[in-house]
């Protein structure tokens, strides 16, 4: 999704601000543009659809201490040279914009009959004139934009140039994430702390209604009141290590390869003998988790599906359990019970969608709140009472892989956590508890044999290429590990996935079965299986390829129409987590085949940032 660099310097920044836009690359956008302040005070913008590559091309001679620069993923307006930021207001000032302006055809059609022309179809450019008109009224860069912004509705993180004020790079923030990056001597703007590794440690988070007027030797901030205000200074714990592709082809292959490692440090000093240990979770866990009668979690895409798996394991260790999409809690109604947690759960952190619910959640009379993230420096987490880690490392591929796995076992550490509450456990927990402790500590070796199958999925992988529909199915918890299989399929290889629970199949899809709709089940060794088995059998009669994961036990096997790839035994709780590997696999050989691009999907973004 769209990002921001800026920065103030007294070297050229333009090196600075390409080498930014390249690490915000792994976002997803589909345009880039830059715009400095050059020796002659003048602006110069170049901008390019397409990858920050093609920007690259055409930026040279452009050099300057001042400068913004953007990747762009269209809202309003096709991805198109026009559309991409920085927009311009004649030559005299310069924005990038993430966020969408609700206002901005009444903001419009005041500029049109002051005299301004438009050459985009943006919402960004109305942001703009807006500021030039403050400007060409008398005010300074950063008055205007003060003004300006008061003037909007809607979601905005900007970064603001003019010809001006040459030595003065201006950023505001509403509900879109931004920083300042503190350098020796120069200063950094941008949607996301990764954009600075190499030239800022330090940094300073934007809050709602934020503005900075940064410069090169100092930074003032001014509340949404516009009254001066110190924000704490923080110390960015990014490297570089994990944006390497270390001989892997595709980010996504890299993260599905790193789910051993993840999981191993998603449970580092978490586990006791045979418990959870509830200290190292946080340190007002205990509190929280003794205050919670049930809980309520709100999530999106794979994060959701994580959640679904959840369910299962909250509600059969006694605790009831809610489970709803972001971009609809946040626009009911709702009845809170005493006593409830709400919970986020994001790989990011910046989903708009997810920020906006636990926004409004905040209101509502939860007891706590509760964030299961991936990364520490993030805005969820900001909002948060308490945050459960998942320690997965930074996900590069747009298509979630290590970041549910490592969702799914902090889910079940917060699931026996609980348990012991609804239970009237001791500390030490129960004979499941430790049996499940046992099973979370085998997970790595599992996870090791479950990837030690790809040769196998590779051939089955063949059979999907040419397809242009297919069935996921599952049953109980393994119902949303198919859900979370088919977003995997349609998002990288572009093959229309649906999932289904197997017994719905005869209420309606069962119309869809044919020999050309490949249908994909996953059938472990649970007390569902004889049940699953009838559904497969449904498929069978109808002529239907059936490709199933099945337990090595299972007694389900390969004939003309059924290709099985056996998984080796697993205890039923954890074995949501294990069957989600083969179907990575899957997913990836089969977009590999279809050589599309894995880990940038058409019209994706890995941060939604906008609703
Ligand atoms: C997963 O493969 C997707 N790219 C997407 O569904 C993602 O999980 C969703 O946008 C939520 O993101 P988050 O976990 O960062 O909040």
């Amino acid at each position: 999704m769209c990002g921001i660099v800026g920065a103030v310097a007294s070297r050229d920044i333009t090196p600075v601000l390409l080498d930014g836009l390249r690490r915000l690359e792994y976002r997803g956008y589909d345009s880039a543009g830059l715009a400095v302040v050059n020796q002659d005070d003048e602006i110069d913008a170049r901008r390019a659809v397409g990858r920050v590559a093609a920007l690259e091309e055409i930026v040279n001679g452009v050099n300057g201490h001042l400068g913004i620069a953007h990747t762009r993923w269209a809202t309003h307006g096709r991805p198109a040279e026009h559309n991409a930021h920085p927009q311009l207001s004649s030559t005299d000032v310069a924005v990038v914009h993430n966020g969408i302006i609700e206002n901005h055809q009444e903001l419009r059609e005041q500029q049109l009959a002051a005299g301004y022309t438009f050459t985009s179809e943006t919402d960004t450019e109305v942001i703009v004139h807006q500021i030039d008109s403050h400007m060409k009224a008398g005010a300074d860069l950063l008055s205007a934009v003060q003004k300006t912004v008061d003037e909007l509705k809607g979601a905005y993180g900007l970064g603001v140039i003019s010809r001006h004020a040459p030595n003065t790079l201006v950023a505001a923030r509403r509900g879109s994430p931004l920083l300042i990056g503190l350098g020796e001597a120069e200063n950094f703007v941008a949607s996301d702390m990764s954009a600075l590794i190499p030239v800022a440690r330090k940094y300073m988070v934007l809050e709602d209604g934020d503005i900075a007027c940064v410069k090169q030797d100092s930074v003032q901030i001014f509340d949404q009141n516009h009254k001066p205000i110190e924000r704490k200074v923080l110390v960015s714990t990014l490297s570089d290590a994990e944006t390497e592709l270390e001989g892997y082809a595709h980010f996504m292959k890299k993260e599905i390869h790193e789910q051993t490692r993840a999981i191993t440090e998603t449970l580092e000093g978490r586990l006791g003998a045979n418990t959870v240990l509830e200290i190292p979770l946080g340190k007002n866990a205990k509190e929280i988790f003794d205050a919670t009668k049930e809980i309520k979690i709100v999530a999106c895409g794979t994060s959701y599906n994580a959640a679904c798996v959840a369910r299962y394991w909250f509600e059969e260790f006694g605790v009831r359990c809610d489970v709803e999409i972001a971009s609809e809690y946040r626009y009911r109604k709702h009845v809170v019970n005493p006593g409830t947690l709400f919970v986020t759960i994001s790989q990011s952190g910046e989903t708009l969608d997810t920020m906006a619910a636990l926004d409004m959640a905040k209101g509502l009379g939860y007891t706590n709140t509760l964030c299961v993230c991936n990364a520490p420096e993030s805005s969820l987490v900001r909002a948060s009472d308490l945050t459960i880690f998942t320690h997965a490392g930074r996900e590069i591929g747009v298509a979630s892989t290590k970041a549910f796995t490592t969702q799914l076992v902090t889910l079940m550490l917060l699931a026996l956590c609980l348990r012991r509450r609804a239970l009237g456990l001791d500390y030490d927990g129960d004979e499941v508890e430790h049996e499940i402790v046992q099973e979370l500590r085998s997970l790595p070796n599992q996870i090791e044999h479950a990837l030690s199958l790809e040769d196998e999925i590779i051939a089955m992988s063949k059979h999907f290429a040419d397809k242009h529909h297919s069935l996921f199915l599952g049953r109980g918890m393994h119902f949303p590990i198919a859900v979370e299989g088919a977003l995997k399929l349609k998002e990288i290889s572009y093959i229309h996935a649906e999932a289904y629970a197997a017994g719905e199949l005869k209420h309606g899809p069962l119309a869809l079965v044919d020999k050309d709709m490949p249908v994909v089940a996953v059938a472990p060794n649970d007390e569902l299986l004889e049940k699953l088995k009838s559904n497969l059998e449904e498929v069978r009669a109808r002529g239907g390829q059936l490709f199933v994961f099945a337990d090595a036990h299972s007694g389900i096997v390969s004939d003309n129409d059924t290709m099985v790839l056996n998984v080796a035994p697993v205890n039923n709780h954890i074995a949501p987590i294990i069957y989600t590997i083969p179907l990575q696999l899957l997913s990836y050989h089969v977009a590999l085949i279809k050589g599309t691009d894995i880990d940038k999907p058409r019209n994706l973004a890995k941060s939604v940032t906008v609703e």
